[in-house]
């Protein structure tokens, strides 16, 4: 069964497509990472999934039920745009007051074990406005998470942090889905950093969903690539195109994809007068899969 399934979804505001019939699949337990341009309908999908907002038309199912289902509305906690806390009061009153929103019983522990999993248990007594953007993302989770949702709807939670908020934003993460067996639906445009996180990505551009891929498959048939440079970059490229070699000709030097030894294409190089310098071998990563999709070229 899949956490989410989104067939169709339309949603326009004032006759613009924010979404134009996107289809979505997020399997149980994923961290799914959701890439797209700004403006191409992230937000909005979120939204519609968590009830902000009414879609025009389509369909979603959460769990294998519709989205309107109650009981299964119960299982979803979001953390869209800001955490919605009060400033003046402190971090644990928040979290009470949500919890008596929610009609949670054992609050005192479900507060304790929230403010556990996002590390903020020695700041429970802060005031929200005084903490910090990694703190107040922190705490905007842990509202998210009372009530032991099993969908966790965040959109963009690591913009802005510094590479230690990053870093424990990863490890909270993580946490989330192999403690609890939480499905983590997570937008971000830092796609360095989802890369080390997401087990599946969902592409979208202006409001379709263009691609959806697994991370295990993305990486299985990513090709490698050697980037290298020449004295006579255009002649380099000739000749390695003539050998039949996917080439692609950047600024100040030649990628070459699909290389098995690199030692054998700079001795051919060579052996053709041309000297090598700088040969470095890479694996294309989501950044490079992101661009050569948003180009028209798919690199994997
Ligand atoms: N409440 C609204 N009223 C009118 N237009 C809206 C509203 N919300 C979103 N839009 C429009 O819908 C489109 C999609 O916006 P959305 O916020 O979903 O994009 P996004 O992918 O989240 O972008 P970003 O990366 O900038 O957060 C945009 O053109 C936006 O201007
Ligand atoms: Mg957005």
């Amino acid at each position: 069964m899949n956490a989410i399934e989104i067939r169709g979804l339309t949603k326009s505001f004032r006759g613009m497509y924010a979404l134009d019939g996107l289809d979505m699949t997020v399997p149980q337990g994923a961290i799914y990472g959701f890439i797209g341009e700004n403006g191409s309908g992230k937000s909005t999908t979120e939204k519609c999934i968590c009830g902000h907002l009414v879609p025009d038309k389509g369909k979603i199912s959460l769990f294998g039920r519709p989205y309107t289902d109650a009981g299964v509305r119960a299982r979803v906690g979001a953390l869209i745009e800001n955490a919605g806390c009060f400033p003046a009061s402190s971090v644990y009153t928040n979290l009470m007051m949500q919890a008596i929103n929610l009609g949670l019983r054992d609050r005192k522990g479900q507060i304790e074990r929230v403010l556990k999993t996002v590390r903020m248990e020695d700041n429970a007594k802060l005031r929200f406005k005084k903490c910090s953007l990694g703190m107040k993302q922190r705490v905007g989770i842990a509202m998210a998470l009372l009530g032991a949702p099993a969908l966790l709807i965040l959109d963009e939670p690591i913009n802005g942090l510094d590479t230690d908020g990053m870093k424990l934003m990863r490890e909270i993460l993580t946490d989330i889905t192999q403690t609890y067996g939480c499905t983590v639906l997570i937008s971000s445009h830092i796609l360095g950093e989802l890369e080390k996180i997401a087990t599946h990505y969902g592409i979208i551009r202006q409001g379709k969903m263009i691609r959806e891929i697994a991370a295990s498959e993305m990486e299985g048939r990513a090709q490698n690539f050697v980037s290298l440079k020449t004295g006579d970059m255009q002649r380099a490229f000739t000749l390695l195109q003539r050998l039949g070699k996917a080439v692609q000709r950047e600024q100040d030097e030649l990628k070459v994809y699909d290389v098995d030894d690199t030692g054998k294409l700079t001795a051919f190089l060579l052996q053709n007068g041309l000297a090598v310098g700088e040969v470095k071998k890479h694996k294309i990563g989501l950044e490079e899969y992101y661009v050569g999709l948003m180009s028209g070229k798919e690199v994997v």
